[in-house]
């Protein structure tokens, strides 16, 4: 282990080099037009990946953005950790509120400026580094890994769940590690043991059949920004809770015990408000922030369009208007049942004076991981040894699809070690991911991998 840790230390800036090259690719999976930069990102992926020492390397296409699959199994009788991220990264928009251009790696104080530098390619950079710490430093790997690196994940992760049902016997494995999340906060380590789930709609109204002179008409039909604001603002009630009927039925309920050890949690919502800016904080009465954050679902408007919005004014009653509304979800609510009621209650409360169209962009479920299991007691293990401080537990608002179908496709639980921030930007300018969680992720990751045969065993034998 010791030579492990000198060679990740010894090599700190080439890692860094190395990031900025991966960073370089603009891999933003929803855009059309960066379609190949999306597929030069799986090739750069797969050539990294041979790099380090992994075998069996593998592109696989899909109907939409490719598969990498990769593994190193020259430890037999050893555990088989199974690593999944995804390359692909989010839009840049808006661009001009970028420090420095969001495809340049740049180092700024403590921290690594770029899209996708915490979300997700720096922490899936992070495994590649510790893998390459023990297979081209003269070693092998503590265990077996297979790694899955998709394209597809900022959309939904659509083609990925078809390719592990039909790949079971390669993806064969005893637990799922992901680095895809946040710690609790800077210098204060986490293990996550929760995420939500999602369903995504769009709703569209549409009026009058074309775009009228709104004083002409104005006062004679429903303008359909209106009708969408009406049905929106009836989508929750003055309680801040969601007026969807059937909407909380299959919610699973806090545990008293959940609820005391978050309170325990070091956490100022005066604080966090300043933070963001705002006056005060809204949510469903009755539960905490990080209640409602965790573990309560929640609707919000992505976005909300019609009319006239370019400079200046123009007199228009328009013919359409569109919302995209997601819901967050929560163990067990099914993201399909979700979206059924959600579309239900839509059209009920829709007036007669305008159509609607309500479609399911894409969902899916909530996923848990019980904290006494031997992966995330590993993870427990492998950060304090990475970041030398006991670790948190954590849940997290947001949702990586594949991971509850890992549980019921292959039957593996999930461990989510996560080495970003809560405040690093992802999705948002100025992403960015902190030097220290990076290095003590490659160290941690590292430790994991090392820790992880024994405490499976211990696991077993119960
Ligand atoms: N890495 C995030 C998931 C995440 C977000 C974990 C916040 C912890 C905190 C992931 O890349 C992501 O953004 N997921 C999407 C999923 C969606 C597109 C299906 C999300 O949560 O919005
Ligand atoms: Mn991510
Ligand atoms: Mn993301």
């Amino acid at each position: 282990m010791d030579n492990v840790l000198s060679f990740i230390e010894g090599n700190r800036s080439r890692y860094l080099e190395e990031l900025t090259s991966f960073i370089a690719i603009p891999s933003i999976s929803t855009n059309p037009e960066n379609k190949q930069d999306v597929d030069r990102c799986s090739q750069w992926v797969s050539r990294h990946l041979g790099g380090i020492g992994m075998e069996h390397i593998e592109i696989f296409p899909t109907a939409g953005h490719p598969i990498v699959y990769a593994d190193w199994l020259h430890a037999p009788g050893k555990p088989t950790l199974l690593i999944y991220g995804h390359y692909d990264v989010q839009p840049v928009d808006p661009i001009d509120l970028w420090t420095t251009p969001p495809f340049e790696a740049t180092i700024r104080g403590d921290n690594l400026y770029a899209r996708g530098s915490a979300d997700d390619k720096g922490q899936v950079f992070i495994h590649f580094k510790s893998i390459e710490a023990y297979l081209r430093n003269g070693g092998s790997l503590p265990i077996n890994i297979k790694m899955l690196i998709e394209g597809e994940e900022e959309i939904g992760s659509e083609h990925l769940s078809e390719f592990v049902k039909q790949h079971k016997e390669l993806l064969k494995a005893d637990l799922v590690l992901i680095s895809d999340t946040a710690m609790f906060a800077k210098g204060v380590p986490s293990v996550c043991y929760g995420l939500r789930g999602l369903s995504y709609m769009q709703v569209n109204l549409t009026g009058p059949n074309k775009d009228l002179h709104s004083g002409s008409f104005g006062g004679s039909v429903h303008n359909p920004i209106q009708a969408l604001s009406e049905i929106i603002a009836r989508l929750h009630d003055d309680k801040g809770r969601i007026a969807i009927p059937g909407f909380y039925s299959d919610v699973l309920r806090l545990t008293a015990k959940e609820r005391a050890a978050y309170k325990k949690l070091p956490w100022s919502d005066k604080k966090y408000a300043k933070e963001l800016g705002v006056q005060g904080l809204y949510g469903e009465k009755g539960f905490t922030t990080l209640e409602r954050l965790w573990a309560r679902p929640t609707l919000e408007c992505n976005g909300i369009w019609g009319g006239f919005t370019g400079q200046g004014a123009k007199t228009v009653l328009p013919s359409r208007a569109s919302a995209k509304i997601s819901m967050r979800l929560v163990p067990n609510q099914k993201a399909q049942k979700i979206a059924e009621l959600f579309e239900q209650h839509v059209r009920k409360l829709a007036p007669k004076s305008v159509s609607v169209d309500v479609q399911y962009l894409h969902g899916g479920e909530a996923a848990i991981t019980p904290i006494g299991s031997p992966g995330v007691r590993t993870a427990v293990a492998a950060l304090e040894k990475g970041f030398g401080k006991k670790p948190l537990y954590q849940r997290e608002g947001g949702s990586i699809p594949i991971v509850i179908q890992f549980k019921q496709l292959l039957g593996l639980d999930t461990v989510l070690l996560g080495f970003g921030l809560p405040d690093e930007n992802a999705h948002a300018p100025d992403e960015f991911i902190n030097l220290d969680n990076f290095f003590g992720g490659i160290r941690t990751s590292a430790h994991f991998y090392n820790e992880l045969p024994s405490y499976l065993k211990r696991g077993k034998k119960k």
